[in-house]
């Protein structure tokens, strides 16, 4: 495992490899004058070869001989649009690289891009989300990371306080996120229900509780939602709620609920090859408010949060519900079922009815909901959409203090009778495909307590990513984990 140090500035144990953060085309591309320095000589060589200083670029200079050798570069952009995200971009890249070199340990000073503590905070998320593998099925033991440790460096001893309160924060940020991801990426018939659960058992150490229904306490209290989702499925269903109570006076109680599909088939309403084969990231909302919880336990915000997941497969099985049927929610509203492959709504059309029930401050829930996310934002931007102003401009807040981007649609009122059955309260789509992100949204809007703050995001866009992308490798991304972890964060 890699790891992340706070260090004095020089000297550095001589197997380290100093890197350096660079701007595009500045006069002092590392923010100080290094007139005449090796590492000033280093940066005229990786030029020529053609390092420009552009975001996510890296490059190499092998020294003389003395100490230290070599020198890595990587580069922020231009100086003027640097954020927190182009830091973790440049850490992500730098330790991919330096990795690849075998180096062993590396020090850099972090570029301050508003404080001491979110700068460190960036720089050690970069470099832990970057490292990111999914080696777990790999049958040759593949080697951990040649890579050890990177050494963030301050000037004296009067930055020691903040900056290590942001790597202390990055290593929890990061460390819940990847743990998102390993839920995530392992096969579908591997994260089970059961295994989901387990992993929730995992993060509910004190003062974190977990409460986990099964088949027939979910069908006894006629959760009928996921019942019929788990009809075609040969394996239960669990319900979790995970509870985290500070010792300290409440500012908040948040409740965050997460769409907990293990694996989408479509149901009767079968996906094609190609639309299955990412499903298996169907449980990111799920996976995503676990990993919150194992961070929570550590940051121990003023704030409690409750955590609500129904857990199941979307299989075409036997029994499996078919279009036509008709399910009864927790809530009592009945829902004409069209299209099975529209499952997630119908799962959490209970869970927030449940998560209603315990009386928080507010709701949130995060879910894989729709295809047409993915249509209007693409791969880098989640839907956001709420009943309350002030909720959603605070996750829009956290989002950009994350680097996460999301983009607050309309929940349209006069589309709301498209949702409308002939024979049942709602039918589980519209007629057309037309809107399908925001009626999701309003159909999730049926089963919200209206007298509580909800907002819902969607990650159908997000959760997932086929190819490596600035932060880590192909597959989930944990995105939302460090969102959320802000939005908490904000109550203090
Ligand atoms: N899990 C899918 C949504 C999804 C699609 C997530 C692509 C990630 C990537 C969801 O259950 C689904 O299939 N929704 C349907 C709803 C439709 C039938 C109203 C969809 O989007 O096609
Ligand atoms: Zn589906
Ligand atoms: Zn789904």
């Amino acid at each position: 495992m890699l790891s992340v140090r706070l260090t004095r500035f020089l000297p550095f144990p001589s197997d380290t490899c100093l890197a350096a953060l660079v701007y595009e085309k500045e006069k002092n591309p590392m923010g100080v004058s290094l007139a005449g320095s090796p590492i000033e000589k280093a940066l005229e060589i990786a030029k020529k070869d053609g390092f420009e200083g552009k975001i996510g670029q890296v490059a190499i200079v092998h020294g003389t001989g003395r100490d230290p050798s070599r020198y890595l570069f990587a580069g922020l952009g231009p100086e003027k649009e640097a954020t927190l995200e182009s830091m973790r971009r440049a850490l992500s890249a730098l330790v991919r690289q330096a990795d690849t070199y075998r180096i062993k340990n590396l020090a850099l000073r972090p570029a301050l891009l508003g404080g001491l503590t979110p700068s460190f905070q960036a720089a050690t998320e970069g470099a832990l989300l970057g490292l990111y593998r999914y080696t777990t099925y790999k049958s040759k033991e593949e080697p951990a990371s040649h890579l050890q440790t990177v050494h963030l460096l301050i000037k004296d001893a009067s930055e020691q306080r903040e900056a290590q309160k942001g790597i202390d924060r990055g290593l929890v940020f990061a460390d819940a996120t990847n743990f998102a991801r390993d839920l995530i990426n392992r096969p579908p018939s591997d994260t089970t229900p059961e295994m989901m659960c387990k992993a929730a058992k995992s993060v509910a150490r004190p003062p974190i509780k977990i409460k986990v229904l099964n088949k027939a306490q979910i069908g006894r209290l006629g959760m009928g939602g996921i019942l019929g989702v788990n009809r075609g499925s040969g394996k239960p269903p669990y319900f979790i709620h995970l509870t985290y109570r500070p010792k300290s006076p409440v500012r908040r109680n948040i409740a965050l609920c997460g769409k907990g599909i293990t694996f989408d088939s479509g149901g009767l309403s079968l996906k094609p090859a190609r639309a299955m084969e990412t499903m298996k990231s169907d449980m990111s909302g799920a996976a995503l408010v676990i990993a919150i919880f194992k961070a929570l336990a550590k940051l121990k915000p003023p704030v409690e949060v409750q955590g609500f997941a129904a857990l199941t497969e979307n299989m075409p099985g036997e029994n499996a519900m078919k279009p036509g049927d008709i399910l009864k929610a927790l809530n009592g509203k009945t829902i004409e079922v069209l299209n099975t492959d529209a499952e997630g709504r119908l799962i959490l059309s209970d869970t927030l009815v449940y998560a209603g029930r315990q009386k928080p401050d507010e709701i949130i829930d995060v879910a894989t909901l729709t295809g047409a996310c993915v249509v209007a934002l693409g791969t880098s931007i989640a839907g956001l959409m709420g009943t309350d102003e002030k909720l959603i401009h605070r996750i829009k807040e956290a989002a950009k203090r994350a680097g996460e981007k999301v983009w607050e649609m309309p929940l349209e009122k006069s589309y709301a009778p498209l949702l409308k059955s002939k024979i049942a309260d709602l039918k589980n789509m519209g007629p057309e495909r037309e809107a399908g992100t925001i009626l999701g949204g309003l159909f999730l809007k049926e089963f919200v307590d209206p007298a509580r703050p909800w907002a819902h995001i969607d990650i159908a866009s997000t959760a997932f990513s086929k190819d490596d992308h600035p932060l880590g490798p192909a597959g989930g991304t944990g995105v939302m984990v460090r969102t959320l972890l802000h939005y908490i964060l904000s109550y203090q």
